[in-house]
């Protein structure tokens, strides 16, 4: 179904995505193959079918990949999880002695990684802020971006650092989880490759972790599927089968999630009791000149401070469609103080995932339940 695809609008896109030719008597979706082994040709072994073990063939897992390939605009590998798919790319292209240049301020578990497992094979590691200023790129391997940057929501322009990736012969990887494809496509900016988590937006249901590598080299998407296979971080049938399900609709949910940021980050702005309010989407936002023009649509994550982590619990308590959670991207609106899982916020930092409930409800449920929470401090 991929023949057409390019002129055709995101919502068209992402109900067709990946699927197969029309059969008369056939599923849209075929429903996911779960098997470990499949039957061999007894004489010409493996070569004679698409299908011979679970760890490199999946048809369902394929079928997922071609969606998101098409959103993307390359190849795609999915992985078990985006964390799989992060460290897997960084594993398989770093050698000892390379330089990766990674975000200071992306997810954190990647910065975690980095000193715990490339460090220890001789990989040089340096942390660069998403806005900069990036240092000269001479002898630099991969440099990673992560824009927006998770949970900050800095942007930085993707085309402009590509010109200089490759004058430099370096790898230029983005992470695109928060933008999702329908967001940016960093591989019509210069990208070498997209990694995301699949876990978050791009499926939104809050029911199963995924990731996933995009590419247009072939070279890179061998090393990066012969990884895969010798590691084994690969998403089970039925995950892959309700992560492409779910990409379905990703054009309606992120159009309502964005509405509900935009409203909500209007009710935040107007409040004396938050500060540091972020969402790319407001023109008075930082982040807002590079991202009215990089990004194709404005994500339904907002980032403020409530002051300190009991005014942020008053919050959550108060609010009826505000869950405690961490994640984002779901279909229901959730709230993380993210300073409890050792992110290097401050106490009061909240990152606000809006989900797809009614603006007007999410609006009023907000409001009232800052006012219930109160100030800052304790209670009297
Ligand atoms: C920007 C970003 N990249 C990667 C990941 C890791 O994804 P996963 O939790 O699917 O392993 C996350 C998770 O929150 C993320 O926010």
């Amino acid at each position: 179904m991929s023949d057409d695809a390019p002129q055709w609008r995101d919502g068209t896109r992402c109900v067709r995505a990946g699927l197969p030719e029309p059969v008369p008597g056939d599923p849209f979706l075929p429903g996911p193959v779960f098997a470990a082994p499949y039957h061999l040709d007894p004489w010409e072994g493996p070569a004679a079918a698409a299908n011979g073990y679970g760890r490199p063939d999946n048809p369902t897992r394929r079928l997922l990949e071609s969606a998101i390939g098409e959103l993307e605009g390359g190849d795609c590998r999915v992985f078990a999880s985006g964390q799989a798919a992060i460290t897997g790319l960084l594993l398989a292209v770093l050698r000892p002695g390379d330089t990766v240049l990674l975000p200071a301020d992306g997810y954190f578990p990647v910065r975690a990684f980095a000193t715990a497992a490339l460090e220890r094979i001789g990989v040089r590691v340096g942390f660069v802020p998403t806005v900069g200023p990036y240092p000269s790129l001479e002898g630099v391997r991969l440099l990673m971006l992560e824009t927006p940057a998770n949970p900050g929501l800095d942007v930085v322009d993707i085309a402009a650092l590509a010109q200089r990736t490759r004058a430099a012969g370096t790898l230029l990887v983005v992470d695109n989880t928060t933008a999702t494809p329908l967001g940016q496509r960093p591989l019509d900016l210069g990208a070498d490759l997209v990694v995301a988590s699949g876990t978050k937006a791009l499926t939104g249901h809050s029911d199963l972790l995924l990731g996933y590598v995009a590419a247009r080299s072939a070279e890179l998407l061998e090393t990066l599927t012969a990884w895969r296979t010798t590691t084994g971080a690969v998403p089970g049938a039925f995950d892959a089968w309700l992560a492409h399900r779910s990409l379905a609709t990703l054009d309606l949910r992120l159009a309502r999630q964005s509405a509900n940021a935009a409203a909500v980050a209007e009710l935040l702005a107007g409040r004396a009791d938050v500060t540091g309010l972020r969402w790319p989407g407001r023109p008075e936002d930082p982040a807002y000149p590079v991202a009215s023009t990089q990004m194709r649509r404005m994500p339904g994550v907002v980032s403020f401070d409530l002051g300190d982590a009991a005014r942020v619990s008053r919050f959550v308590d108060a609010a009826r469609l505000v869950a405690a959670a961490t994640s984002f991207g779901g279909l229901h609106t959730t709230a993380d103080r993210r300073a409890q899982w050792g992110d290097d916020t401050t106490p009061g930092f909240v990152r606000l995932s809006c989900g797809v409930e009614d603006t007007a409800d999410l609006v009023a449920d907000i409001a009232a339940a800052l006012d219930a929470a109160g100030a800052a401090g304790p209670l009297s």
